[in-house]
């Protein structure tokens, strides 16, 4: 990953924005004060990004009015030739996402690196006995199927459950799958085509770059911020302007890596926005359980009235990740989505879908899930304040509301995929920036899971993090 200046960072993410279309063309861009603000730099370095696209006739300087994003044409005639909105690709991650998946092979002392909580958040023990109990009590689960009593039973409880996060799920739209990982493959299978083009966010789950890679599928990565989640300016613009797309796969709440919680008027937006296109809408709320305060926040389904979102859960974050129990609904595709389930992986384990089916009825998930929460809580502002307190200056973060990650973005100059080389060597691990885009980007970025009880030990990792990132800009 290339080892980039801070100003040709900035000059970097507000080019995206301007292929996006987040900022059209003729728009009035931040004044230089407050785009130093935003990024936490000084304006001689604002400027200079400016400076850097004024070069590259991405944008013009008027006299007392300040920056503005060219327009296609006369003054700007390298950005004629350019293709807008960004152009999709074909993703090709598989290496970097492989050695990833490695890390978790190897011995390391401190993982940081996957989304996944510490095992000791889940309860083991507890499980252990529901699993031996339920098997006792009704030995008929060791069979493939689950029976149709049972699963009538556990679709009307699932349909409860879903009606707390404020969904009208019916009992006969409820498919389950193995995690959300089958159920967004099933639905990408459904809706595309080897070579078509699916919008996804960016930066976002490298699990899904595999998966697109994988069927072959082109990625078009539309802006997503900590703050707001998804820029629906940008979808917009490309859906008008840009190539077909087949569908969307968005993670509207705490998504993976910015933990961003898209805003319910964003959600409702999002919702007229697929509708007008006619575009299909893969949601995966792997997350949303794992609110911090309130409730969980009602996904983009909520507002669905038309069937047009494919809406995928999964216990495997909020509850036992080894059961590998996720479920869809598939709005006017169910269906379909079914039939293919068939040719996939044909049922989940009837067993586990037991011990869930009892620890829903018992309020032992609820419980359960309630304590996995209160301590992701705790442990991200432990997290958040020793990366703070560690790292070089103008390093940002923005906890999130909910879920296990924290998005930490470097200041200029951060390569963070020499930082993971050099933290490797102290036995740390955590997730590099550039894995979670098609594109060269985010390579300054880093994320860390909070997950880890914290304890003496973290806190010295993170500080020794934090000072070999110091050391990282220092020689650089
Ligand atoms: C955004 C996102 N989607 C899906 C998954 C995979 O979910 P599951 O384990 O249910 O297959 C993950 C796992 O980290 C994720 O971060």
């Amino acid at each position: 990953m290339e080892d980039l200046p801070r100003y040709l960072a900035i000059a970097r993410q507000l080019e995206a924005l301007l292929d996006s279309g987040e900022l059209p063309p003729g728009s009035r861009l931040p004044p230089v004060r407050q785009l130093a603000a935003q990024h936490g730099v000084n304006t001689l370095t604002a400027l200079a990004a400016y400076r850097h696209l004024e070069e590259r006739q991405r944008v013009v300087a008027r006299p007392r009015a300040g920056f503005f994003a060219a327009l296609p044409g006369a003054d700007a005639a390298g950005r004629a030739e350019r293709p807008t909105p960004s152009v999709a690709t074909l993703v090709d991650v598989e290496s970097r996402m492989s050695n990833l998946i490695r890390l978790s092979e190897s011995p390391i002392r401190q993982q940081l690196h996957m989304a996944e909580a510490h095992n000791s958040l889940y309860p083991a023990l507890e499980l252990s006995r529901r699993v031996q109990q339920t098997l006792a009590r009704q030995p008929e689960l060791i069979g493939a199927y689950l029976p149709a009593a049972r699963q009538a039973l556990l679709h009307q409880q699932i349909s409860q459950l879903a009606a707390e996060w404020q969904l009208d799920i019916p009992q006969d739209r409820i498919l389950f799958t193995g995690g959300i990982t089958e159920a967004i493959s099933l639905s990408l299978r459904l809706l595309t085509r080897p070579g078509d083009t699916v919008a996804v966010e960016t930066p976002v789950y490298f699990g899904l770059l595999q998966t697109l890679q994988t069927l072959g599928l082109k990625a078009l990565e539309i802006p997503c911020t900590p703050d707001a989640g998804l820029s629906l300016e940008a979808l917009e613009f490309a859906l008008r302007h840009g190539a077909p797309v087949k569908c969307l796969v968005t993670v509207t709440n705490f998504q993976n890596p910015t933990g961003a919680l898209m805003p319910e008027d964003n959600k409702k937006r999002l919702l007229q926005l697929a509708r007008r296109h006619g575009l299909p809408v893969i949601e995966d709320d792997v997350f949303g359980e794992l609110y911090f305060s309130g409730a969980h926040p009602p996904p983009l389904k909520a507002w669905d009235r038309d069937g047009d979102v494919i809406y995928c859960s999964s216990f495997t974050k909020s509850f036992a990740p080894s059961f590998r129990l996720g479920w869809l609904s598939g709005g006017r595709r169910h269906a379909d989505l079914a039939r293919q389930r068939e040719s996939s992986s044909l049922v989940s384990p009837a067993l586990l879908l037991g011990v869930l089916s009892d620890m829903l009825a018992s309020g032992d998930y609820a419980r359960i899930s309630q304590r996995i929460r209160q301590q992701l809580a705790r442990q991200l502002d432990q997290l958040a304040d020793a990366v703070l307190a560690a790292f070089p200056r103008d390093t940002h973060v923005r906890r999130p509301q909910g879920g296990m990650l924290l998005w930490v973005e470097g200041p200029e100059g951060l390569d963070s995929r020499q930082l993971l080389q050099a933290a490797l060597t102290h036995s740390i691990s955590f997730a590099p920036g550039l894995l979670f885009s098609a594109e060269p980007r985010f390579g300054h970025c880093l994320r860390l899971n909070f997950g880890q009880p914290w304890s003496a030990q973290l806190a010295e990792d993170i500080r020794l993090l934090g000072s070999l990132a110091q050391q990282q800009l220092q020689t650089s």
